[in-house]
């Protein structure tokens, strides 16, 4: 690989534990102004500090994060249909120039394996990877769920591994309860895991220990960081977890009293 391709990579990866907790803010691209994203800046600004990458679309980031961050940017470069229609129906949104001239250290778009237009996303993958291994972007898979698509390994498995035969250096999916090791072994690249829909607090810590505990490489999660009733506390229990091996009740008691403390510490 590239020195400029692992430089990327590593750039959002923790030096000491190898893992990354990464904010997922992109869900206005089909849902709209919702729920805990209704103001972007005042959700994710406070959140800056304590993640490792922001995945992000290119609109919320010009008109709302300010420039001077010290945080990656992965930039979701896919979308097309709205909530209200056939969501597989994705085309490539953002050029590779445009990523580029945005600083990005990396770009992101969904595959949606089993769902109606799949052939259409899967190849709209390999498109990006070729051009994004021109300039030494990474590209990260998002195995979205077609609409009948249990979130099993065995469908989950399918389709991460597709990403990562197509090129995606790394891939984002759901975590699933029964054999998501296997998720992991069958997928040569790293795998981080979407939150899903918030569910409470103390769940979405097990949810995020269990993946790590099975060979996630972290997280990319969204939701249940920001619709938390705490949210910033949320993620420093999050980097506890993922980073620092915190058991799942020390990382919900840390939630409720949370330290003082950045990613840097
Ligand atoms: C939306 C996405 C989100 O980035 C992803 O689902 C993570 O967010 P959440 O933790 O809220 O599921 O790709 O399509």
């Amino acid at each position: 690989m590239d020195w400029g391709m692992k430089n990327r990579i590593e750039s959002i990866f923790n030096r000491k534990s190898g893992k990354t907790v990464m904010l997922a803010v992109d869900h206005g691209y089909f849902q709209g102004p919702t729920t805990g994203l209704k103001k972007p800046a005042e959700t994710i600004n406070p959140l800056l500090p304590y993640c490792d990458s922001l995945f992000i679309t290119r609109g919320i980031l010009r008109n709302c994060i300010p420039s001077n961050i010290n945080v990656p940017v992965f930039l979701r470069v896919s979308g097309g249909p709205s909530v209200l229609k056939e969501l597989s129906d994705e085309e490539l949104t953002t050029s590779m120039k445009e990523a580029i001239r945005l600083n990005a250290s990396g770009v992101g778009m969904s595959i949606f394996v089993g769902g109606e237009y799949e052939t259409k996303t899967i190849s709209n993958l390999g498109r990006l990877v070729n051009e994004a291994e021109e300039y030494g972007i990474p590209v990260l898979a998002i195995t979205a769920v077609g609409k009948d698509m249990g979130r099993d390994a065995r469908y989950l498995g399918l389709a991460c591994r597709i990403a990562a035969e197509i090129g995606a250096h790394m891939v984002k999916t759901y975590y699933c309860a029964e054999d998501f090791e296997k998720v992991v072994e069958g997928c040569p690249v790293p795998i981080v895991i979407a939150g899903g829909k918030k569910i409470p607090e103390k769940d979405a810590l097990q949810m995020a220990h269990n993946a790590i505990s099975k060979g996630a490489a972290g997280v990319d999660m969204g939701r249940n960081i920001f619709q938390s009733e705490n949210p910033v506390s949320m993620i420093k229990a999050i980097r506890a977890v993922v980073h620092e091996g915190y058991s799942v009740d020390d990382a919900f008691e840390l939630y409720n009293n949370p330290k003082d403390d950045s990613k840097n510490n």
